[in-house]
């Protein structure tokens, strides 16, 4: 029986339509979230990108500002920028797009980046927070991966997931959340031995090594949640006829476009897995909503902390920031 599909598209506008009440709630406390996203040279990705974060910023209601510094810029005047950001009341959250030229910084451009405003969650401070258990802003792939899991009811505690990638970004992030969740959690990466064994003991794969469909059909136990994480742009013709040789609706579209995008995980997993993400329309859509939920969540945990001290004196005891709600 070929797998359950979980629409990323479905599962984020549930998200935006959640969203919009609180966007509404905030406006009628005269508090309008935005975003300042930081897009450094002419990357052609990283500009899709940034430019579908200020799109999603619009659609919402959201401030939004784009800087589009040259890719000439140091990692003294880039830090400049993000002190200027930091100090400015009307943006909530704050986004360096990554990759960042050769000669920038990147730790160090990151890590000074106010935690309260970091949107990306990439900031050590937010990463300490993950790996203590206590909330704070989670870095929004993986939040949107746990998200597709929770909303679609798939089981997490007491499951074997594992998570294929260790970046920082994804895999690392994710390995957390799961095992938050209770999950028992195996994190592969490029010198795992047996690759294939380990993901076939998983009820629950994470696909997060960026290898266009690296993750094969007999990898995978039957009956799993396969979560792909990757998206990769197929150009040539050979590989998309060895990748989509029983999927011809697929090469119909590298023929007509020149190109075709395919995830980490091979196509043929979903007559295996019990329930799977597609690429495109899988995890990428909840990045961005995710992305806009940090935005507000920033935005509402800021403002408890400001209003925290005045409360505190108000009411004789603390208030504010542990009344957040998440
Ligand atoms: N580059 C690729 N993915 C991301 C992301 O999630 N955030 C940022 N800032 N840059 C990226």
């Amino acid at each position: 029986m070929p797998a359950r599909i979980l629409s990323g598209i479905a599962i984020r506008d549930q998200i935006y339509a959640e969203l919009t009440q609180e966007i509404a709630d905030l406006s009628g406390a005269g508090i309008r979230p935005g975003l300042a996203a930081i897009l450094v040279g002419e990357n052609a990705a990283s500009q899709i990108y940034v430019r579908s974060k200020i799109a999603a910023c619009e659609q919402l209601g959201l401030g939004s500002w784009q800087l589009t510094p040259p890719a000439t810029i140091t990692t003294e005047e880039l830090l400049a920028l993000v002190a200027e950001l930091n100090a400015r009341d009307d943006v909530d959250g704050i986004l360096v797009q990554l990759p960042l030229p050769a000669q920038v910084d990147t730790k160090r451009v990151l890590e000074a980046v106010d935690p309260a405003k970091d949107v990306d969650g990439f900031h050590p401070v937010n990463l300490g927070r993950l790996v203590s258990g206590r909330a704070g802003l989670v870095a929004c792939t993986p939040a949107g991966s746990m998200e597709i899991l929770r909303r679609s009811s798939i089981p997490m505690e007491g499951t074997e997931a594992v998570v294929v990638g260790r970046s920082d970004i994804v895999g690392k992030p994710m390995a957390l959340l799961l095992m938050h969740a209770n999950a028992t959690v195996t994190i592969c990466h490029s010198k795992t031995r047996d690759l294939p064994g380990v993901v076939r003991r998983a009820d629950i794969v994470i696909a997060a090594i960026g290898r266009a469909a690296m993750i094969e059909p007999d990898w995978v136990r039957p009956g799993a949640t396969v979560i792909d994480v990757g998206i990769n742009r197929i150009t040539d013709a050979e590989e998309a006829g060895r990748i989509f040789t029983n999927f011809p609706a697929k090469l119909a579209q590298f023929k007509e476009k020149g190109f075709v995008l395919v995830g980490d995980v091979h196509p043929g997993v979903a007559e295996v897995a019990g329930t799977m993400t597609p690429v495109p329309g899988g995890v990428g859509p909840l990045t961005i909503a995710m992305l806009m939920s940090n935005t507000v969540k920033a935005a509402r945990q800021r403002r408890a902390q400001e209003q925290a001290p005045s409360s505190a004196h108000r009411n004789g005891k603390t208030t504010g920031a542990a009344a957040v709600k998440r």
